[in-house]
């Protein structure tokens, strides 16, 4: 089992009295920003998303804080008041949700008010202290524009929403200083703290030194008062450039239940993600943590740009939370996906940047990697459903999936491969999937493969991206067979100016044993595809100007390769709008 180390002592002493004089020293701040409820968009919006997260407007990156709390979902987020495109001067944004579908507005949490945070509020998490009392730490940009650590409080804890938040008088709490030696400018995004069984807090701050990425640990037994570690948990051992937003937490051995970030114990592994400023990808290892030493032992490391990634589309700055309502327990991932339209197109349509699905996580049955899937409750939204029956797709044919809106959809396929002896053989030098599925996109005819789905496409296939897989004989007796994902955007849009870059995977699955399936989540502008029950996720964002909107975009599956591909299955669900903002 999985043990909390929250002391009885520390409950009773903070929060008995305590809680009341930390709330009471805050520094009250009345809102000065426009409510973003106020406002909406206007003009011919295809690109629009009916069920992925955005704001009604402006300009949106990494998702802040996100936490449960009296059972309902905060999703705080990065938010460019005044433009569609990034700006240093970015704010709190702040939604709530029961669950995690349907998302109502509310003013800004956090916006410049202080001297620690006058130059703009960048990225945080909360963390529930003993007791149910949410509490946030974030960057502030500071007068002299140095990047600190802030915390700030629900300024009324019976308001169910917790609209208003309040700074602490006393921030910034964390400092780059001159015992630290941290460069100012490289001094961010601290993660969820957890609790040690020695009663003290633990929380990660993104940095580097010498280009070199580290994750700085700070220890408090207040929460308040916070000193910087000997060591950090866990440092680059070359060149990696800035770490940003790492999140550290617990996964259980051989059970998709999530636990809470503070939980330890025999039947637990530890994951550290770490987003690469410079790439820019959010990387992840799974290893042992010594909470003795406080340092961070992956299985696998050092950091490298070959590290596993949650996705190996677009997907970054994410973070994730343990979520408990009942009876769920489970880990839950949000992450940023930004767009790959140029600025000038950002600016027309006015707005930027979208969430991912959230997406439970957990520890694969092999320990090796992590496993991600749509959250259940995205299911709420399936309307009209298409079966196929099983059926033959031989080489080179094309098959559409008709009576459902393509532009806003979920499908799902497995496929069944009887033969491989047409698979071709991996050339041993290939080891960079996402340079493989570029020089062999969907219009490169293979053995076993391309096979997959046709997504966003027009009547005459003008336009599609291509969602598939290819199976290739590996080269050495250990690995039989080596499947690769891509999602391959070049033919996406008619468009020139959007980045079309091509995205793929290897896929740890045995196509012998295992079926292969693919599961899509198609949302106007981004399609979320998830392979072999979600061990490997590709995110892309595409702009089509023909396949737009349910009555000119198309669905189809495809098989490119020489090889016949059986289909056990395929299910696909036009989606419904969702509630969002
Ligand atoms: C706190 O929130 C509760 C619930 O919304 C409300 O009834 C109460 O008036 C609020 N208190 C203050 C001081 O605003
Ligand atoms: C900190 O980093 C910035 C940006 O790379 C650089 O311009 C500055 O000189 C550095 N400051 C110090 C004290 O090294
Ligand atoms: C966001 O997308 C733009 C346009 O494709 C790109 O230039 C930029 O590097 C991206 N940034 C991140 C953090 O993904
Ligand atoms: C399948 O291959 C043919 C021949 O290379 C190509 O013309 C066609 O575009 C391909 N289909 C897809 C969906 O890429
Ligand atoms: C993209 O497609 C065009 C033709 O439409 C082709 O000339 C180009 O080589 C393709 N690029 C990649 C990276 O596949």
């Amino acid at each position: 089992m999985a043990v909390s180390c929250i002391w009885l002592m520390f409950f009773f002493s903070l929060f008995g009295h305590g809680v009341l004089e930390l709330v009471e020293a805050f520094h009250h701040v009345y809102l000065n920003v426009h409510q973003t409820a106020q406002y909406s968009t206007s003009g011919n919006q295809p690109y629009r998303t009916s069920y992925h997260f955005q704001p009604p407007k402006n300009w949106m990156n990494d998702p802040n804080g996100p936490m449960l709390r009296l059972g309902i979902y905060h999703l705080f987020y990065q938010y460019n008041p005044k433009a569609a495109v990034w700006g240093s001067n970015v704010i709190w944004g702040h939604s709530t949700s029961t669950d995690l579908v349907n998302w109502t507005p509310h003013d800004p949490a956090i916006y410049p008010s202080q001297q620690s945070d006058i130059n703009g509020c960048w990225s945080g998490s909360t963390t529930i202290l003993p007791g149910g009392h949410p509490v946030i730490l974030y960057t502030g940009i500071d007068t002299e524009n140095r990047q600190v650590q802030n915390l700030a409080a629900p300024k009324n804890f019976s308001d169910p929403f917790l609209r208003e938040w309040v700074k602490f008088k006393h921030n910034p709490l964390l400092t780059p200083n001159s015992k630290n030696k941290i460069n100012a400018t490289y001094f961010r995004d601290p993660s969820t703290a957890w609790l040690g069984c020695d009663g003290n807090w633990r929380v990660i701050i993104g940095s580097q030194k010498k280009e070199r990425g580290l994750a700085i640990l700070f220890k408090s037994n207040d929460f308040v008062h916070w000193e910087e570690a000997e060591k950090p948990l866990y440092s680059a051992n070359k060149d990696t450039g800035m770490w940003e937003c790492p999140d550290f937490y617990p996964v259980l051995i051989k059970s998709a239940l999530g636990i809470d970030t503070s939980s330890n114990g025999p039947d637990v592994r530890y994951v550290l993600k770490v987003s690469f400023f410079r790439t820019p990808h959010d990387y992840y290892m799974i290893g042992t943590y010594n909470p003795d030493k406080d340092i961070f032992i992956p299985d696998n490391g050092p950091f490298k740009d070959s590290s596993l990634r949650y996705d190996y589309g677009k997907f970054y700055a994410s973070k994730t939370f343990f979520d408990n309502k009942y009876p769920l327990h489970r880990r839950i991932l949000w992450g940023w996906v930004n767009e790959s339209s140029s600025a000038i197109d950002d600016i027309k349509k006015g707005w930027s940047g979208v969430q991912a699905i959230p997406r439970s996580i957990w520890l694969d049955k092999s320990g090796k990697q992590l496993v991600q899937w749509p959250i259940k409750e995205i299911e709420t939204l399936r309307g009209t459903q298409i079966e196929l029956p099983y059926q033959v797709l031989s080489g080179g044919s094309v098959l559409e999936v008709s009576g459902l809106t393509a532009a806003q959809a979920d499908v799902v396929i497995s496929f069944e491969i009887s033969d491989f002896i047409k698979a071709e053989v991996l050339d041993p030098s290939w080891t960079n999937p996402q340079v493989i599925c570029s020089r062999k996109d969907a219009s490169v005819k293979g053995g076993l493969g391309p096979f997959g789905l046709l997504v966003l496409a027009s009547e005459g296939l003008q336009e599609y991206t291509a969602v598939f897989y290819r199976i290739f004989k590996g080269h050495n007796k250990y690995v039989k067979y080596v499947v690769l994902m891509c999602s391959d955007q070049n033919r996406s849009s008619l468009n020139q100016d959007n980045d079309k870059t091509t995205y793929g995977a290897f896929v740890d699955v045995d196509p012998v044993q295992e079926k292969l399936s693919l599961r899509s989540l198609i949302d106007h502008s981004i399609v979320e595809s998830f392979g072999a029950e979600g061990k490997a996720c590709i995110t892309a964002r595409v702009y089509p100007t023909l396949a737009i909107n349910d009555a000119e975009a198309h669905l189809y599956v495809f098989n490119n390769g020489t090889e016949n591909i059986g289909i056990t299955r395929l299910s696909a669900w036009s989606m419904k709008k969702a509630q969002i903002n």
